[in-house]
């Protein structure tokens, strides 16, 4: 990466990290009315947070395969390590509610957590440049997942977990933000390669650890069922803003992606085989 790349992204990070300390920090214990917490909420409630917990739970896979990607960007990896330790709160706080609302017990979380790591993931991709398009993707995507099953959770009445589901709201639209402003700087150095790569991953795009969660195909399934996600929520609350965000129009995408799986934003539902139980 050359210096200039390095000090910009370096930039980005000590801009995101002040202002996640200055204003989006919360606290699990104090900052949740966990009273509110309700078993009485439909089944798939449970069985999604549960389903959304596994994913959070590859944080150890997750922070060590990135960071050894990107090490010697200090602006990145120390980015890393920050998201290490906001995301490892999502995990937690999914858990708590699990057990505090009484769908869950104790001990069923703990086996539940040694199933799902007893798997382990692995990087999608292989350069930094598309790992990092690849997460402006799937944060954005995370954070629509989460805002959608709290305005389930609240609608159930819970007040609890719709709490809990704002502040994890907020740091996935976070997370993706600083992403994305990353590709952009990748972009002023090299905008077709980028693009190249961002075709790419599309192309070959699905939500972390589907792979590897035990029984993620019934889950994929309830999540899509229960309109939590699907391929057209991607398409449209996902795909289509941030290429606009990019500034990237489908015709410059298309004639990039020719050497690539064709990728076409304005098709129906270009992502139905990749992602037809995704996330
Ligand atoms: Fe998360
Ligand atoms: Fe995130």
């Amino acid at each position: 990466m050359s210096a200039t790349l390095e000090n910009r992204f370096y930039d980005l990070y000590t801009e995101y990290f002040h202002r996640a300390e200055a204003t989006r920090r919360w606290n699990m214990l104090n900052d949740i009315p966990w009273d509110l917490a309700r078993k009485e909420v439909p089944d798939y409630i449970p069985y999604i947070v549960e389903s959304f917990c596994a994913v959070e739970l590859y944080l150890p896979d997750y922070t060590s395969k990135i960071l050894q990607l990107v090490r010697r960007s200090r602006g990145r990896a120390w980015f890393q390590a920050n998201w290490g330790y906001e995301e490892s709160k999502h995990s937690l706080v999914l858990e708590e509610w699990l057990v505090r609302s009484g769908n869950r017990t104790r001990q069923e979380v703990t086996d539940f957590a040694d199933t799902v790591l007893a798997n382990e993931w692995n990087l999608g991709f292989d350069s930094p440049r598309k790992m990092i398009i690849y997460t402006m993707f799937q944060e954005l995507a995370t954070g629509m997942n989460y805002r959608k099953l709290r305005e389930r959770a609240l609608e159930a009445g819970d007040e609890a977990l719709g709490t809990a589901l704002q502040f994890l709201t907020k740091d996935e639209a976070a997370h993706h933000s600083f992403f994305r402003d990353g590709v952009k700087i990748f972009m002023d150095e090299d905008r077709d390669g980028t693009l190249c790569d961002l075709a790419e991953v599309l192309a070959n795009f699905e939500m972390p650890a589907q792979e590897v969660i035990p029984d993620w195909e019934s889950r994929g399934k309830r999540i899509v069922a229960e309109k939590i996600f699907s391929d057209r929520i991607f398409l449209r609350h996902v795909v289509r803003p941030i290429l606009n965000n990019l500034d990237v129009t489908r015709e410059e995408l298309k004639e990039l992606s020719k050497s690539t799986k064709q990728v076409d934003p304005e098709a129906e539902d270009p992502y139905a085989d990749s992602l037809a139980v995704a996330v």
